[in-house]
């Protein structure tokens, strides 16, 4: 057979970016793709289309497909197996009559020259037997599809809680803002996927498959050079249509095609989520143009899928639509073997036609089971979607917790990269303490490591190097309950639920009472905004409800602080309000939070943290300098250029102000 080549001198239009790099590489010939081995649209390309999607090689080996479904529908898995018995049974149904009424024709046949003579009682035995197994097929596919349902929602559940209760256990670094998207597409359109699946495609799958095989079963019984005949036409579609999508063009061209239609889903997402940003900046049609470059590029990897499945496709309707031509082919040939008597030529003739008849039918099944592959396809990647969220490690809880001493929190030599202990480091070498009941400042130039240093005193990550003690124990030793008791964190950007307002501060301290969690609105100054809306506490934050500005929603987020009352407080500065009343109002809560406490601030404007004890500078990862003000600005040139810096920026708002107030 002749080898097949990538370049194709034929194709005078490419069609996709992904195409031309393709026949590129064919060009040379050792770069040639080795993916020609992945089975026809069996998932095989799927990890191909993204490898940067972060599976590691330290991964479990999970099983796939419908193997993977089962397990997944954990207790319920009897269910699926009733409904794929049950779409095989009443594909077995579906049949019987075509082999009953052959039956019942074979005795006229046999009987047509002495019509009184057939056994009419076996004639009434085999019609009420069609007339059951028509029922049975209603009774059967009606219980399937029960049964399909019944089993998809308890997957949907099944799933979603592993997801949930696995996003519950692995370190807060997980969600990064890329990871939130990827989550919430897995959560939802991944998991619905399956659930469609399962309830209108697996039963039709298995009696897509089960019915050519119970009709050739019954074929080869009846006569098996006749059944021969309908079954090599079958074959040859599946390994034509096999062969053309297992060559290396026909697994990138699915690759590119899945590849691409992901980036096109980001890049909807992005558009329409940074619409508002977008048109601030009047910048629409150039951002639009990134999205149309990605329609087109999915359009044009679906064009060449197109032209390329094309000629498998061609082929193997060639070979299933000259199903009926060998079967002509077959009863020519074995037509001479008939005995020459009358009984014989009319036994052969009602035959030929049930073979005619359930070949003709047979063409629907068959091809509906190659659609269901592709749907299959689809299934297991959004299976392998889900079970890359469930092998991500869990944050390791220690064996042995231990407690907290004190309130202190130390560095001793950390050492962390985002990209795992090789990459670049945000952290190198860092150690510092910070005693019980201290308030510290954290400040330096942007991308230094302020926030990684918060986010591994939370235990978000892991330090490659070193170690990070809270209360004189290494975070690693604390079970994350006890950690999360001890340590609070309020974020530059508050996170509110949809809920009451009382249900936001709660969240500090579900047990509190209400005069609790009022007393925990008045330290951190919301009083205000609780008798300024229309039910105080009880008012809805968010959609279908009332929106906080941010200053606002920065002071909700430190009454939870006030209502947990832990011991180390982790503060982010928050500099997008400029707003002068609602600043001195946070600075006020700042200021009432710290007492008694130890305490970080993420400072932004120098001025918040002057009066600290100490100020820890960081520069690139490093330590630069650390001290009080004074100290500092005595000794650390960055800190003397932070100062300054800080110092023109006043002065720039004051003259700027003065502007405002002359215009
Ligand atoms: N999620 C992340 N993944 C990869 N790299 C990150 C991530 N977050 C931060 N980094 C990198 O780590 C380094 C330190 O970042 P970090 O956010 O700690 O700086 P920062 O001092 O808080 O800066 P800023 O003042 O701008 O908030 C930077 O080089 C940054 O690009
Ligand atoms: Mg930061």
């Amino acid at each position: 057979m002749k080898a097949k080549t990538a370049v194709r001198p034929a194709l005078s239009t490419v069609f996709s970016k992904a195409q031309r790099a393709f026949y590129e590489r064919a060009a040379d010939p050792p770069s040639v793709p080795g993916a020609g081995a992945s089975s026809p649209g069996a998932g095989g390309s799927d990890r191909d289309a993204a490898p940067a999607a972060g599976a590691s090689s330290a991964r479990p080996k999970r099983k796939q497909g419908l193997a993977r479904l089962m397990e997944l529908a954990g207790r319920k898995r009897g269910l699926l197996v009733g409904a794929v018995a049950l779409a095989v049974a009443a594909s077995a149904a579906r049949f019987s009559p075509f082999i009953l009424v052959y039956f019942m024709m074979d005795q006229v046949v046999m009987h047509f020259h002495d019509l009184a003579s057939i056994d009419w009682r076996f004639m009434a035995a085999l019609a009420a037997g069609a007339l059951a197994a028509a029922a049975v097929y209603g009774v059967a596919m009606y219980l399937s599809t029960m049964l399909a349902h019944t089993a998809a929602f308890n997957i949907l559940y099944e799933v979603r809680v592993q997801l949930m209760g696995k996003l519950a256990r692995v370190p807060s670094g997980f969600f990064s803002d890329v990871r939130q998207g990827e989550v919430k597409k897995v959560m939802s359109a991944d998991v619905e996927q399956i659930e469609g699946f399962v309830a209108h495609h697996l039963a039709d799958a298995a009696s897509a498959a089960s019915l050519p095989l119970v009709a050739i079963a019954c074929l080869l019984a009846v006569d098996w050079r006749l059944a021969l005949a309908l079954v090599i036409p079958i074959v040859a579609a599946f390994i034509l249509m096999g062969r053309a999508l297992a060559t290396p063009e026909g697994a990138a061209c699915q690759a590119a095609m899945r590849a691409s239609g992901e980036t096109l889903e980001g890049t909807t997402v992005e558009y329409v989520h940074g619409m508002s940003v977008v048109k601030v900046f009047n910048r629409s049609l150039s951002a639009f143009r990134r999205f149309e470059a990605d329609a087109r590029e999915y359009v044009g990897n679906i064009k060449w899928a197109t032209y390329f499945n094309a000629s498998g496709m061609g082929r193997m309707y060639a070979a299933i639509g000259a199903q009926m031509l060998c079967l002509l082919v077959a009863v020519l040939l074995v037509l001479p073997g008939v005995s020459a008597d009358g009984q014989s030529y009319a036994r052969f003739v009602s035959t030929v036609l049930l073979f005619f008849l359930v070949g003709a039918g047979m063409k629907e099944p068959v091809l509906q089971m190659i659609t269901q592959t592709v749907t299959m396809s689809g299934v297991n990647a959004a299976v392998e979607r889900i079970d890359e969220i469930l092998d991500y490690p869990d944050l390791a809880e220690p064996a042995e917790p231990r407690e907290p001493q004190d309130a202190s929190v130390e560095f001793s030599h950390v050492s962390f990269s985002y990209a795992g202990p090789d990459g670049p480091r945000a952290l190198d070498d860092v150690s510092f303490r910070l005693p019980s009941g201290s308030i510290t400042g954290l400040v330096g130039p942007s991308g230094g490591g302020k926030s990684t240093i918060a986010a591994l005193i939370l235990r978000f990550f892991d330090a490659d190097e070193g170690s990070v003690r809270v209360g004189g124990v290494d975070v690693r030793e604390l079970s994350s309950q006890r950690l999360s008791d001890t340590v609070s964190f309020v974020f530059q950007d508050t996170f509110l639920l949809a809920d009451t307002l009382e249900a936001n501060i709660r969240m500090g301290n579900e047990a509190a009472t209400r005069d609790e969690v009022l007393a925990a609105a008045r330290a951190a100054c919301i009083d205000d905004v609780v008798a300024r809306l229309p039910e105080g506490l009880d008012t809805r934050i968010g959609p279908g409800g009332t929106y906080l500005s941010g200053g606002e929603a920065q002071r909700v987020a430190i009454a939870r602080v006030f209502l947990k009352d832990a011991p180390i407080v982790v503060l982010d500065e928050a500099t997008a309000y400029a707003d002068a009343e609602n600043e001195g109002r946070i600075q006020q809560a700042f200021a009432r939070l710290a007492r008694d406490k130890t305490v970080l601030i993420i400072a932004h404007r120098l001025k918040t943290v002057e009066a600290a004890d100490r100020i820890l500078v960081m520069d690139e990862g490093r330590l630069a300098a650390q001290g009080p003000h004074d100290a500092l600005v005595r000794k650390s040139a960055l800190y003397r250029r932070m100062v300054e810096a800080n110092e023109r920026r006043d002065a720039w708002d004051m003259a700027a102000g003065k502007e405002d107030r002359r215009g």
